[in-house]
């Protein structure tokens, strides 16, 4: 059975060992007055905790991972993986506004993770290359993003990164983009759910470079 933590004050909440705040607690009330994120940035969406439960199931996170979370927002899966022995993790972002709350969800858990401002398309394989696991989590909600993220994934998996895994309730631009990896990747989609913080569903995608013949 799992630990029973006490929260240190309300509007609070504890998933897979990491508290997190929920949107009427008094800092997000504060930093809302500041930053205001405008591409659906603006709460832990539940993909967050479905990524947190298929880590723990299959003991993704190594100390070896060196960890990028695609359009991170407030950064919960990241919060979990370094709080889970990651090597390093970078929570990426277009719209900046996300990082005040990330990081302060990061103090709340005592981890570090670094905050990048850019575009799913703007990462250029020099970068992807730096990580061996890439994650996100409600990242893939339009056409074009899928689009973005599929060439994105090639690129990734060109220049040698190991494992991306995405998390989505299952809207079309997802299970389109899940199809297409199929045809260039070792790809598997999976359903999933999740009873903590409450019971949410949906997919699960794990990718892994296709075996080379030697
Ligand atoms: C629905 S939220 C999900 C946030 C977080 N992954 C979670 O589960 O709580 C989508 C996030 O993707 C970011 N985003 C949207 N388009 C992006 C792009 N082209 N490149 C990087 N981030 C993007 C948004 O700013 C937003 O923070």
């Amino acid at each position: 059975m799992p630990e029973v933590i006490e929260l240190p004050e309300n509007n609070l909440f504890n998933v897979f060992n990491i508290l997190l705040l929920e949107n009427k607690h008094r800092l997000v009330k504060q930093l809302k007055e500041c930053y205001e994120p405008n591409v659906h940035g603006h709460k832990t969406w539940a993909s967050s905790f479905l990524l947190m439960d298929y880590f723990q199931t299959h003991r993704v996170i190594k100390s070896t991972s060196q960890v990028l979370e695609l359009g991170c927002g407030w950064g919960a899966a990241s919060i979990y993986c370094a709080k889970n022995g990651a090597k390093e993790v970078t929570g990426l972002d277009i719209d900046e506004n996300v990082f005040p709350y990330l990081k302060t969800q990061a103090a709340l858990n005592g981890v570090d993770v670094k905050c990048k401002t850019k575009s799913y398309d703007k990462l250029t394989a020099k970068q992807l290359d730096h990580y061996n696991l890439i994650m996100g989590g409600d990242i893939c909600f339009w056409d074009e993003l899928a689009q973005m993220l599929e060439k994105m994934i090639r690129r990734a998996l060109k220049s040698g990164v190991k494992r991306i895994v995405l998390a989505d309730p299952g809207r079309s631009p997802f299970l389109e983009l899940a199809e297409r990896c199929t045809e260039f990747a070792k790809a598997s989609l999976t359903e999933w759910y999740v009873c903590d913080p409450d019971y949410y569903e949906g997919f699960i995608l794990d990718i892994k470079p296709k075996k080379t013949k030697s």
